[in-house]
């Protein structure tokens, strides 16, 4: 019996979270094919799997692509082209396009306007005021308490939020930003924020025509070192489920941030389809405070996470763009997953590339589930891949706990090498000290 003809997929984007999504949706028994623009050397070794050589911010050519070749769903990685209208162009021709509008993604796109989106809708989050006037935003500084948080509105890589402890720091990230003009446009208008305390969980759904499928939770590591220090990165390691978020916790997000936020897209007038992604802060009080919507998957979330998943992504996103959300259920494997990014020197500042990378660099087993998921990465010569930017790899494995999947994603991160090569230690360490003390508590006396 001939099931339904199977549809060619497009990835837009070419990161570790690209390499993710294009191996996850090669899987389904929906696809035939997957094709992803630009993608990088780990995408283009799987089979079923085509690199193209567009880039993710060509929407005409992506569109022509699209149209030319039939694609049956396009799935968009970054932000930059849903900001700056991607989905809206394949609608107007007609194209299945998985990702908000230009309206709806300035939820990531401008800090400023995401802030007053929570304030008009109700939606938990520290308190704010944004300036474009330097002058007017110093003013504010000297009278504020801190640490505060400075943020440039636009988009800035992950890299354009300053936490600073004191007044000066503050200044500095100021000048930086409306002064030096560091995040050029992204940083003409800035948010100056409270600081939260707490610990950080990322919260992802897949959300359309008025509905949601909530993702397992996730937790990523921003700061570039061990014990969370040093600079704001892209990212440099995550895992699921995060354990911080326990069933209330979940209940709280879905009641007061996810479904309010959908809810007040709609009440603004703006439809919402895509992955809806809510980085949050929960405190001792475990009320989920929301630091920022971002309109796509976490990277290196994703890895982790589409490495758990059971249930056919495929299906999901087209479930979303039929308005028939309520009836999916996602899967996934009961165990957890950790990604560990390995980055190139000089990262998260300028970084060396060009380098052959030694190793397993298409490690990928099935039981239990590890993978070396590319992110920066050039064909090299032989089959070989190159180091093409800062984060190049994340080696991903599930494991019984957060302990025996770090352990995995580190055995795996430690077999591949290139001159300068450098990763975190200490990828999910409060996961496994919330797990160490959970066995502790357990224990008769
Ligand atoms: P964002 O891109 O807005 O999520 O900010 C990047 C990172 O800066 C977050 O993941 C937090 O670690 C930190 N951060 C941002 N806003 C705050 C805040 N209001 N309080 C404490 N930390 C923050
Ligand atoms: N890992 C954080 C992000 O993708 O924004």
């Amino acid at each position: 019996m001939r099931g339904p003809a199977k549809i060619k997929v497009l990835v837009v984007g070419g990161g570790g979270r690209e390499h993710a999504l294009a191996w996850k949706a090669a899987q389904s028994p929906r696809v035939a094919r997957v094709y992803v623009a630009p993608g990088n050397a780990g995408s283009a070794a799987e089979e079923r799997v085509e690199n193209i050589a567009i880039d993710a911010g060509d929407i005409d050519s992506l569109a022509d692509f699209a149209e030319r070749r039939e694609i049956g769903l396009t799935i968009v990685g970054p932000e930059a082209p849903l900001v700056a209208g991607i989905a809206d162009a394949f609608a107007a021709r007609k194209l299945a396009c998985f990702g908000p509008g230009r309206d709806a993604a300035r939820l990531e796109g401008s800090k400023s306007f995401a802030k007053e989106f929570l304030r008009r809708h109700g939606i938990p989050t520290a308190a704010h005021r944004s300036f474009t006037e330097a002058a007017a935003a110093r003013a504010h500084l000297a009278e504020r308490a801190y640490p505060a948080v400075v943020k440039a509105d636009g988009l800035a890589g992950g890299k354009g939020v300053v936490v600073a402890a004191r007044r000066r720091d503050a200044e500095d990230a100021l000048d930086a930003m409306l002064g030096e003009k560091r995040f050029g446009e992204a940083g003409r208008r800035v948010v100056i924020e409270d600081f939260l305390e707490g610990e950080e969980a990322s919260f992802i759904c897949i959300a359309g025509g008025g509905e949601v499928l909530p993702l397992a939770s996730s937790q990523d590591h921003k700061a570039a070192h061990d014990g969370d220090t040093g600079p704001n990165t892209g990212g440099m390691g995550a895992y699921s489920p995060a354990p911080l978020v326990d069933a209330a916790v979940h209940a709280r997000i879905m009641d007061a941030v996810i479904r309010p936020a959908l809810r007040g897209m709609e009440r603004d007038g703006m439809q919402y389809t895509g992955f809806l992604y809510a980085g949050l802060m929960i405190g001792e009080d475990r009320v989920p405070r929301v630091l920022e919507f971002n309109c796509r998957l976490g990277d290196p979330e994703a890895q982790p996470l589409l490495l758990r998943m059971r249930s056919d992504l495929v299906a999901h996103c087209q479930a979303a763009l039929r308005g028939e959300l309520g009836a999916e259920r996602a899967q996934w494997d009961a165990r957890a997953a950790l990604g560990v990014v390995l980055a190139a020197d000089g990262y998260p500042g300028e970084a060396r590339t060009g380098m052959p990378i030694d190793g397993p660099l298409h490690a990928s087993e099935a039981e239990p589930p590890r993978k070396v998921f590319h992110a920066a990465t050039a064909a090299g010569e032989n089959g070989g891949a190159l180091v093409a930017g800062g984060r190049v790899l994340c080696a991903t494995a599930c494991g019984d706990d957060v302990r025996a999947a770090a352990r995995g994603a580190y055995q795996l991160a430690a077999q591949i090498d290139w001159r300068g090569r450098w990763y975190r230690g200490d990828i999910g360490h409060r996961a496994i000290a919330r797990e160490e003390a959970a066995v502790t508590a357990a224990q008769p006396a």
